[in-house]
């Protein structure tokens, strides 16, 4: 993927753990301790640094997905991309029915881009249905985590569950999402 999504996993590390914690996790991975935004770097090393992470700051690799997701969501996103978020929707459902095009407009600026691809179900008045595809592995609690953040940033906390289904031909992944008003003035 991209250095930026690993730029972004050093940045949430280095916030929660220290940069001690983020040097032995990139020794551990074997991979360098900084990343270029624009450069692609084999998805492997994502996985290693997830790996190492795990490890050294002894959690569940799960666990610190669902954390980066949601870091990504409600730091990343409005920090470093907050016109194109801004661009794409104004709450989380209308964020994600135009985030298939939004990952489509940045393959302008990163040409290797592969990016995965949401279609978003709505099921009552709060209750949305994300059908996640992605050519990758293992990354489920990373879009929970994502989900549930783009709850908190929309003042709409999200509540998500996930099933795996192959009901319409493909096997993919679909997250039941129930957004609740915050009470936030
Ligand atoms: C706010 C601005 C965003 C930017 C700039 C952005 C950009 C990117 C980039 C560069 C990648 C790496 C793909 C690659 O290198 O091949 C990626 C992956 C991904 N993005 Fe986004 N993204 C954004 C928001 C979101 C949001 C809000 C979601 C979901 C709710 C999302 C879901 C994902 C997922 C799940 C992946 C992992 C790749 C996979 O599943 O195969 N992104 N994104």
């Amino acid at each position: 993927m991209y250095g930026l999504i690993n730029e972004a996993m050093r940045r949430h590390v280095v916030e929660n753990a220290g940069p001690a914690a983020w040097s032995s996790i990139a020794l551990r991975a074997e991979t360098s301790q900084t990343f270029a935004a624009l450069h692609y770097y084999d998805d492997s090393v994502t996985y290693a640094l997830v790996g190492a992470a795990s490890e050294v700051l002894d959690a569940p690799a799960e666990d610190l997905l669902r954390g980066f997701g949601h870091y990504w969501s409600t730091r990343v996103g409005p920090e470093s991309y907050g016109d194109i978020l801004g661009a794409t929707g104004t709450d989380v459902a209308s964020v994600l029915r135009n985030l298939d095009e939004m990952h489509a407009r940045l393959q302008s600026l990163y040409p290797e881009l592969r990016p995965p691809s949401f279609d978003v179900v709505e099921t009552g008045e709060d209750g949305l249905d994300v059908h996640y595809r992605s050519e990758r592995a293992g990354l489920v609690p990373f879009v929970v985590g994502l989900l549930e953040g783009l709850g908190d940033l929309y003042g709409t906390p999200a509540a998500v569950t996930h099933d795996a289904v192959a009901s319409d031909g493909t096997d993919h992944e679909v997250f039941h999402v129930r957004l609740t008003a915050s009470g936030a003035p």
